[in-house]
């Protein structure tokens, strides 16, 4: 695990954008994992730049998300797939048809988990796995647990995280109580994985990421055992000292 300490936020996104870019120039065709939340909208807002300018294509480039919101339908302005559309997809030239999102409208379970699974595995491997980081230590929407869970699956949000996410909604009663989310086994057979974390609030749980005992109740610590994983993160969300 390679942690590198960025001066802030703007930093991390520039940073971020850039790794990305690399990989989609070394691969134009390359399948991105893409994740959402406050995190890497800096990093989407860069990569449109890059685009804009002419530095990237995006027309062969192929993209699964981490999760969605279960009961959303794609339209509505708080699902993934509108985040997506917004901050990234409308904005550059990736096909439709190459981006792919959970369906959080479809109540089958079973079926949406199996499919995603099915289709992560003929479009793959993921060539990087973008990654926040949630407050409680959540990676995609793989809450704290007595187990990781392996493969795509619907999952009951923890209350510290329909606080964190209430933000993006009219009301608290408006936040969707289950999510479809890739497993950590999903995420963890990304080729490499690169995690961005900001902000002093996220101070805490990134030190038990890095050195505390790797355990289901931090999902994210799991990916100390992942051969190629990079972390930008701010100093604020650094403490101080760490560099990489
Ligand atoms: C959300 C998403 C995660 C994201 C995390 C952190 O619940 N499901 O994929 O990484 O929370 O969000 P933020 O970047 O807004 O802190």
């Amino acid at each position: 695990m390679k942690v590198y300490k960025v001066k802030d936020y703007e930093t991390m996104s520039q940073k971020a954008a850039a790794f990305l870019a690399a990989k989609m120039i070394l691969k134009p065709d390359a399948l991105l994992g893409l994740a959402t939340g406050s995190t890497p909208i800096g990093t989407y807002k860069r990569l449109v730049e890059m685009y804009q300018t002419n530095d990237l294509d995006f027309s062969g480039i192929r993209t699964v998300n981490l999760d969605e919101y279960r009961g959303l339908p794609s339209s509505s302005p708080n699902s993934y797939h509108y985040f997506m559309k917004e901050n990234l997809f409308s904005k550059v030239n990736i096909l439709p048809e190459n981006t792919h999102i959970l369906d959080g409208s479809n109540p089958d379970t079973e079926s949406v988990c199996q499919e995603y699974e099915d289709k992560i595995e003929k479009l793959g491997p993921i060539e990087v796995q973008l990654l926040g980081l949630g407050h409680d230590g959540h990676i995609a929407f793989n809450e704290p647990g007595d187990e990781f869970a392996d493969r795509t699956h619907c999952v009951w949000l923890n209350e510290q995280t329909i606080q964190a996410n209430k933000r993006f909604f009219a009301k608290e009663q408006d936040v969707p109580r289950q999510a479809y989310t890739m497993g950590i086994g999903t995420i963890m057979k990304a080729r490499s994985i690169l995690m961005l974390v900001s902000g002093s609030q996220k101070a805490e749980i990134l030190k038990k990421v890095l050195e505390g005992p790797v355990t289901p109740k931090v999902p994210g610590s799991i990916l100390r055992f992942h051969p190629d994983v990079t972390i930008f993160a701010d100093e604020a969300a650094l403490g101080c000292g760490q560099t990489g």
